[in-house]
């Protein structure tokens, strides 16, 4: 009878969701903690005030679709706090999403997650699984373990789990995991993270069991490898300009092949945001510490910047060798669509570039916002504007706004109709009059 009961209350737990409290509120802790509360009661903790004060107010601090919905369907189950004892008072999982930068020297800074770890290490007073979400070096687990050993006696299991969410369309990928990779030591983490990923598991998303050395090296490595395909990408661009070949084509015939498959391979002015350039240098750094020998990764970082040079030479060419004067209209800063994150943005380089040939850079972003101005650098609030009496226009983000840009427009607003479209978005018909370096135009362009 007894047995019976616990079974019944652990059933019963099962069904009502795990306390779960998320350290973070960045783009992986608001959007996991609102995907969560689906489920399980959350906590979303962070020191930043202001932000919890607006989520309290039920506004949305992040640009991303879809998020502000999610966080309102699930706000019964979905608390914000800027106390850390409140947080974890009833925390059985207590989940970090804090960021990890980059150094100067590349390697990774774990400093804000480890000072987060300390201070849960002495506020925690029962059991609980500490999940480890942010990006980390290789060995970071193993340290927490550690420091929660000298630290913490009560009954804590530690567990590894990357996230693979892309900004700007993370409530898609949270929903739509590939995979969901748990490294631990402990069968109870991994019971623990069953119960959490309870509805992933029923959908039958594969699920990686490993050890957190692994599951730490599966996220650098999904990371470098994708970022050396948008660069192995950008450059059979470059050679298909140069041999007349149509990229569009190419990629299609390429991508086909199951083994190299048709995603991350278009081509554009670089990668940027939060993570690629990140995690290649913490990778390349974490060789460095091993004293592995490493030729393939780094080369990505050299590649990337190339490909940023490379715009600005198209740019040079179309304007007949100089960017001396020219107005140049540039439409894009965020790193990508559907964000307004403009973290190592390849349009800020190029932007950066193009004003230092004494280009005149009309920029226009429908909502990222440049760092920087300079004399001549100037933010414009609509695309028509920064179009207006320019000899060049360089698309550097896919925005939805640009694709239909409509021809006679642009024509008419450019002095000079040379457009450069590094993410060969532009649908422009009757083209007689425009000079364009879009990959579709390549084997015009080549001639
Ligand atoms: C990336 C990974 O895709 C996620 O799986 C991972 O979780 C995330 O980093 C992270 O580590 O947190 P994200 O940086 O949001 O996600 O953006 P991506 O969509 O991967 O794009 C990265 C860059 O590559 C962008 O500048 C994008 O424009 C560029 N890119 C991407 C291309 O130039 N071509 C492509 O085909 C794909």
């Amino acid at each position: 009878m007894k047995i019976l009961f616990i079974l019944l209350l652990c059933a019963f737990k099962e069904a009502v969701g795990l306390n779960v409290t998320i350290i973070g509120t960045g783009y992986v802790g608001l959007v996991t903690s609102a995907y969560l509360a689906e489920m399980h009661q959350v906590t979303a903790y962070d020191i930043d005030q202001k932000k919890i004060a607006t989520l309290k107010r039920g506004t949305c601090p992040l640009f991303e679709p879809d998020l502000p919905e999610l966080i309102q369907k699930n706000q019964h189950n979905l608390r914000f706090s800027t106390s850390l004892e409140e947080a974890l008072s009833e925390a059985e999982v207590v989940m970090i999403a804090v960021g990890t930068p980059s150094l100067p020297d590349g390697s990774v800074d774990t400093r804000i997650l480890m000072s987060a770890v300390q201070e849960i290490a002495q506020r925690l007073t029962h059991p609980a699984a500490i999940i480890i979400k942010s990006t980390v070096p290789v060995g970071t687990l193993k340290k927490v373990e550690d420091l929660f050993a000298a630290k913490n006696s009560h009954h804590v299991v530690f567990i590894s789990n990357p996230e693979f969410l892309r900004e700007g369309c993370s409530v898609y990928d949270i929903k739509h995991p590939d995979r969901i990779v748990i490294g631990t030591r402990s069968d109870r983490g991994m019971a623990i993270a069953k119960q959490l990923y309870n509805d992933a598991l029923e959908r039958n998303i594969p699920f990686i069991f490993t050890t957190p050395e692994s599951a730490e090296m599966i996220k650098y490595a999904s990371n470098a490898f994708l970022a050396l395909k948008v660069s192995y990408a950008n450059e059979i661009g470059r050679l298909c300009r140069a041999t007349g070949a149509n990229m569009q084509e190419v990629t299609t015939g390429v991508g086909l092949d199951h083994r190299i498959n048709k995603h991350f391979l278009n081509q554009g002015p670089g990668f940027g945001g939060s993570c690629f350039p990140k995690d290649v240098r913490g990778i390349v750094a974490l060789a460095e510490n091993y004293g592995v020998e490493l030729t393939l990764i780094p080369s990505i970082l050299t590649a990337n910047q190339t490909q940023k040079e490379y715009v600005c030479s198209l740019v040079r060419t179309a304007l007949g060798g100089s960017c001396k004067q020219k107005t140049i209209a540039v439409l894009g800063i965020a790193f990508k669509a559907n964000t307004d994150d403009i973290r190592e943005s390849a349009a800020l380089d190029i932007i950066d570039l193009l004003s230092k040939e004494e280009a005149m850079v009309r920029v226009y972003d429908p909502v990222a916002r440049m760092p920087f101005i300079r004399e001549n650098i100037t933010e414009c609030s609509s695309w028509q504007e920064a179009l207006r009496g320019a000899d060049a226009l360089v698309v550097l983000t896919e925005w939805p706004e640009f694709k239909a840009l409509p021809t006679d427009t642009v024509c008419e607003l450019m002095r000079n109709p040379t457009i450069i479209d590094t993410r060969s978005i532009l649908q422009l018909e009757n083209q007689r009059n425009c000079f364009t370096y879009s990959n579709a135009q390549s084997q015009a362009m080549a001639r």
